[in-house]
């Protein structure tokens, strides 16, 4: 076999990963691509990647773009694994892990995927790319657009997406379109036009983005000294980078780089959890939510597109979904940030908003080895952190009225 092959997650059929292709061309269903490991194990070794500095181009032989080809990059990935001693005593854990993707150079982990797309995109030769997007991916195409001298066109569902998601976007040059709809509406546009219009897709169904995605799996492993955490918690969308977790720990075990793979725990917005609802209701399809909302409008989907991939992630990790109120994760994002000096967007927090309420409800032991994923910034959405917090207090300049106020606190 090749290094990689692309196939069908369901039939299995292989594709040519040399044109522009996210759905089997015989039953219709997502693309993925596959690592040959003993293939891998004989062209590398762990050394390797040592002397690499931690990053998503480290693991560049275990990403399918050809061995000569320039990647398009701004330092992406590399991020930290915070080690949250100050939240661990809150929770009354004995340790907890936040792996901070929101450090990423746009501000969310969509950059590790956004550095892969984007260079397979040139490879292939694309003159314009797209995305459907709730403000991350969009921001993050749109910078590796302008960075790569491609014409960037994004769909954005109308008034839903964040201040600065927004301002990225176009500040980076792309073309910004509102959709008068929501997210799986935008999509299912991208998806219907894409191939007429020339345009490239960008949106986690394109298989080259989970390949980069996965690299944030073999990070924590390296962060952790080559062993995997026993539950990963993490916020799940679209689907996609829960799955893109799960295939980079199981390659990282495989290729004997790391021991064990943990349990997944896919978190969702009690508005707009499909996937927790199938698997709390044990359905073989998913069922839509017509009208998701949440506050956490990165993760305001109903009709994931990447469901199979992720409810193959959540049930093989043997770890499974919940869903979290609007409220929980609020409150893990202040409590995040309070304790923890950790700013993350209200998306960026449900993984902990997930783990709070697992530690309540008995479902997850309090000595487990737990890493949350925070997925974005917290300056992405000053909106949402404004409206929960109080307004500065007002005083004239002078010392004594400073006197008073802090007095009267
Ligand atoms: N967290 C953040 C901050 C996100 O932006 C997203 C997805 C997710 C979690 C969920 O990840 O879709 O792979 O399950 N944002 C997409 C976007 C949909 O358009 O920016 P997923």
């Amino acid at each position: 076999m090749a290094p990689f092959e692309m196939r069908c997650i369901v039939c299995g059929k292989v594709h040519d990963m040399d044109r522009p292709a996210y759905a089997c061309t015989s039953c219709g269903n997502l693309l993925e691509v596959s690592l040959d490991i003993r293939e891998a194990k004989e062209r590398l070794a762990k050394s390797r990647f040592g002397k690499r500095a931690l990053s998503v181009w480290r693991y560049r032989e275990l990403i399918p773009v050809g061995p000569k080809t320039k990647v398009c990059s701004i330092s992406e990935g590399g991020t930290p694994l915070i080690k949250c001693d100050a939240l661990a005593e809150r929770l009354g854990m004995k340790s907890l892990w936040i792996k901070f993707d929101g450090t990423n150079p746009t501000g969310s982990f969509k950059d590790r995927g956004m550095t892969v797309g984007i260079t397979k995109a040139k490879e292939l030769g694309m003159k314009t790319v797209t995305c459907a997007s709730t403000g991350n991916t969009s921001a993050s195409l749109a910078a590796y657009a302008g960075l790569a001298g491609i014409r960037c066109v994004v769909l954005i569902p109308e008034g839903k997406v964040a201040l600065g998601k927004l301002a990225q976007a176009m500040m980076h040059g792309a073309i910004v379109v509102s959709v008068d709809g929501n997210f799986d509406q935008a999509l299912d546009m991208v998806m219907r036009s894409s191939n007429k219009l020339g345009m490239y897709v960008l949106n986690s169904v394109n298989p080259f983005r989970i390949e980069g995605q996965k690299t944030a799996a073999y990070e924590v492993c390296d962060q952790l000294g080559g062993v995997s955490p026993e539950y990963l918690y993490i916020p799940v969308g679209n689907g996609g980078n829960s799955a893109a977790y799960w295939k980079g720990f199981t390659e990282y075990e495989e290729l004997g780089f790391a021991s064990g793979r943990p349990m997944i725990r896919g978190i969702q917005a009690a508005g707009a959890a499909p996937v927790a609802d199938m698997l709390g209701r044990g359905l073989d399809e998913l069922v839509p939510v017509a009208k998701p909302d949440t506050v956490a409008t990165a993760i305001r989907i109903g009709n994931p597109a990447n469901w199979r991939k992720t409810v193959r992630a959540l049930k093989d990790s043997g770890g499974g979904a919940s869903t979290v109120t609007d409220d929980e994760i609020l409150s893990a994002q202040r409590l995040m940030a309070s304790t923890q000096g950790i700013f993350a967007e209200p998306a960026g927090a449900a993984a902990l908003a997930g783990l709070i309420k697992d530690l309540e409800q008995g479902r997850i032991d309090s000595s487990s080895e737990v890493v949350c994923v925070s997925t974005g910034h917290g300056l992405k959405d000053p909106d949402a952190a404004v409206a929960q917090c109080k307004r500065p207090k007002a005083i004239e300049p002078t010392v004594e009225a400073l006197e008073r106020l802090l007095g009267e606190l």
